[in-house]
C-alpha cells in the first residue's frame, strides 16, 4: 500500500470518525434536554413547601417540556434517516473493513441512489440533475478527498458551524435539487444502533439546538421578519442588478456559506442558477432534509424555544410550536441547476477550474467565519466573471476571535474600513452601501434580543483593461 493510499484511508478514518460524532450529537439531543429538565425539577424540590405550593404549575411544565423535548427528537430521527453518509459509514475504524450495513431501507427507487463513485468536483457535469433527493449526497466522493480540521470557538452568529469536529473538508458533496419530489429511496441506517452512539460533550449538543434555531430562521413562519431584514435586500438588490435575466440564460449565484439553503432556494426562485456551499455537516444533514424530503408545507412541528427558561413571557411562549417549512421547496418554482456544494469554501472555490466562474456571489452573515478574511476576498474577487458583482450582508462578528483552545488557531480579525480596503485591492468597487439592523436566529418573543448593525453592499469587480491582464 501506498502512502498516498495509506493517507486517504486515515482521512477517510477520521471523516467517518467526525461524521458520527455529529450525528452522536443529534441522537444525544433528547438525552441532554431531559437532563437540563431533571436539573429544573430538582431545584424545585430543593424549594421550601411554601414556595412549592406558590407554583403549582411547575412540574407540569417540566412534564410538557419533556413531550416538547420528544417531539424535537422525533423530527430529529426522521432527519437521520433520511440522511444519506456522504461516506461508507459502515467501515469499522479499527478494522478498515466493512461491516454489513444495519440497516436497508425497501423503499429503493430506480437510478437516485447508485454509488457510481463519480467524482464531485464543482462545475463538472457530474453535478447531476438528480430529482429532489439528497441522495446524490451519497453518490459523490472525491478521490481525492483531503482533510480539513475546522476549529473555530463559538463567538459567531452561528454555533453550528463551530464545529471543532472536521466537516467536508476539500471533499465536495453535492446535491442538486429539482422541482421533482419523491420520497427517501436510499439505504437508511438505524441510527440509533448503539455503534452509531458516541457520548460527545455537551458543546456538541449545543450546536444541534443551534440547528434548531436555524431552522425557525430559514424556515419557519416566525423567521421571516428576520429573513425580510437579511434576506430580502439581498434579493431585491439581485433583481435589480439584472433586469433582463433570461430562463434560457440565467446567470450564475454562488451563496457561500448557506446556512439551511433558504437563502440560495430564493436566490434559484429569482431566476438565477443558485449554489449554495456549505461546510458543516450539522447543517448539510438538516438542509438536505428540508430541501430534499419534506413533501409538504408545514408538515414538521418543533419546540425551539424550550431550551432556555430565561427571558420568557410565559410559559406558553417558550413551550410554543413552531411549524415548518413554511413554502415547499420543491413547490416553490426553482430554476434549473440548483444546488448544495459541501466542501470549505476556500478549498472548493480556490481551485483554478472556479476562475471567473460566476456572475454574482452572495455572502450573508458568512466573511467573519473565516480564518483570514482576506483570503475570502481574494477568492471572491477571482471566481466572480469581470464586471461580476459581490452582494454581501452581515456583521464582523469573527469566528476564530475568541478561540482560546490549546491550538494556536489564526484569526485575522479586521474593521469594516480595511475591509473594504482590501476588497478594493481585489478590483473590487463599490456600488452600494448601507446597514441593516437585524437578529441572527434570534427568538422573537424573547426579552432580549441581540440586533446587529449589519454592513450591506454591493460591490463590482471592475473590468480589467489588457494592459493590467497581462501584468
Ligand atoms: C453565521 S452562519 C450564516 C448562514 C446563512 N448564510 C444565514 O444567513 O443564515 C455561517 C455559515 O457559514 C458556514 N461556513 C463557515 N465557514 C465556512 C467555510 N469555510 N466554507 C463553507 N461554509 C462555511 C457555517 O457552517 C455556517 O452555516
Amino acid at each position: 500500500m501506498d502512502e498516498r493510499t495509506n493517507n486517504s484511508g486515515l482521512e477517510e478514518a477520521l471523516e467517518i470518525q467526525s461524521l458520527r460524532r455529529i450525528i452522536s450529537a443529534y441522537l444525544n439531543y433528547a438525552a441532554a434536554a431531559e437532563e437540563d429538565v431533571h436539573r429544573y425539577e430538582r431545584s424545585f424540590h430543593k424549594l421550601p413547601p411554601s414556595h412549592k405550593a406558590l407554583l403549582p404549575h411547575y412540574l407540569y411544565k417540566c412534564r410538557r417540556l419533556r413531550w416538547c423535548i420528544s417531539e424535537n427528537g422525533y423530527v430529529i430521527l426522521n432527519m437521520l434517516q433520511a440522511f444519506e453518509p456522504p461516506i461508507d459509514m459502515t467501515r469499522n475504524l479499527e478494522t478498515g473493513e466493512n461491516e454489513p450495513p444495519v440497516s436497508i431501507c425497501t423503499t429503493l427507487n430506480e437510478g437516485s441512489c447508485s454509488t457510481d463513485g463519480e467524482s464531485t468536483r464543482l462545475n463538472q457535469t457530474s453535478l447531476k440533475k438528480a430529482n429532489i433527493e439528497a441522495s446524490s449526497m451519497g453518490n459523490f466522493r472525491d478521490s481525492d478527498t483531503r482533510i480539513h480540521t475546522a476549529t473555530c470557538s463559538c463567538s459567531s452568529a452561528c454555533g453550528a458551524c463551530d464545529d471543532k469536529t472536521k466537516v467536508f473538508g476539500c471533499q465536495t458533496y453535492a446535491y442538486s435539487v429539482s422541482e421533482a419530489n419523491g420520497k427517501g429511496d436510499c439505504p437508511t441506517f438505524d441510527w440509533w444502533d448503539p455503534s452509531f452512539q458516541l457520548n460527545v460533550p455537551l458543546v456538541d449538543v449545543d450546536k444541534v439546538r443551534c440547528i434548531i434555531r436555524n431552522i425557525v430562521r430559514d424556515w419557519a413562519p416566525e423567521g421571516q421578519r428576520e429573513r425580510d431584514q437579511c434576506y430580502r435586500p439581498i434579493l431585491e438588490e439581485l433583481d435589480r442588478l439584472f433586469p433582463t435575466r433570461r430562463k434560457d440564460r440565467p446567470p450564475s449565484c454562488l451563496v457561500p456559506g448557506a446556512g439551511l439553503g433558504r437563502l440560495a432556494l430564493e436566490i434559484s426562485c429569482l431566476g438565477f442558477i443558485s449554489q449554495g456551499n456549505e461546510f458543516s455537516y450539522y447543517m448539510m444533514i438538516c438542509s438536505s432534509f428540508i430541501l430534499n424530503h419534506t413533501q409538504r408545507q408545514r408538515e414538521w412541528t418543533i419546540y425551539p424555544w424550550i431550551h432556555s427558561n430565561c427571558n420568557s413571557l410565559s410559559d406558553r411562549d417558550q413551550l410554543r410550536p413552531v411549524e415548518f417549512p413554511d413554502i415547499h421547496p420543491a413547490s416553490a418554482g426553482i430554476t434549473d441547476g440548483f444546488s448544495m456544494c459541501g466542501g470549505d469554501f476556500v478549498e472548493v472555490y480556490g481551485d483554478q477550474s472556479q476562475e471567473g466562474s460566476w456572475d454574482t456571489v452572495v455572502t450573508c452573515f458568512f466573511i467573519d467565519t473565516a480564518h483570514n478574511v482576506v483570503e475570502y476576498i481574494e477568492i471572491i474577487s477571482r471566481i466572480l466573471r469581470d464586471g461580476g458583482v459581490w452582494i454581501n450582508l452581515g456583521p464582523l462578528l469573527y469566528h476564530f476571535a475568541d478561540s482560546y483552545g490549546s491550538e494556536d488557531e489564526m484569526s485575522v480579525e479586521l474593521s469594516l474600513e480595511d475591509v473594504k480596503r482590501i476588497a478594493f485591492q481585489y478590483g473590487f468597487e463599490l456600488e452600494i452601501e448601507r446597514t441593516i439592523e437585524t437578529t441572527y436566529t434570534a427568538n422573537p418573543r424573547s426579552m432580549m434580543q441581540n440586533h446587529y448593525f449589519a454592513a450591506f453592499w454591493t460591490m463590482r469587480k471592475k473590468i480589467q483593461s489588457r494592459s493590467q491582464l497581462h501584468q
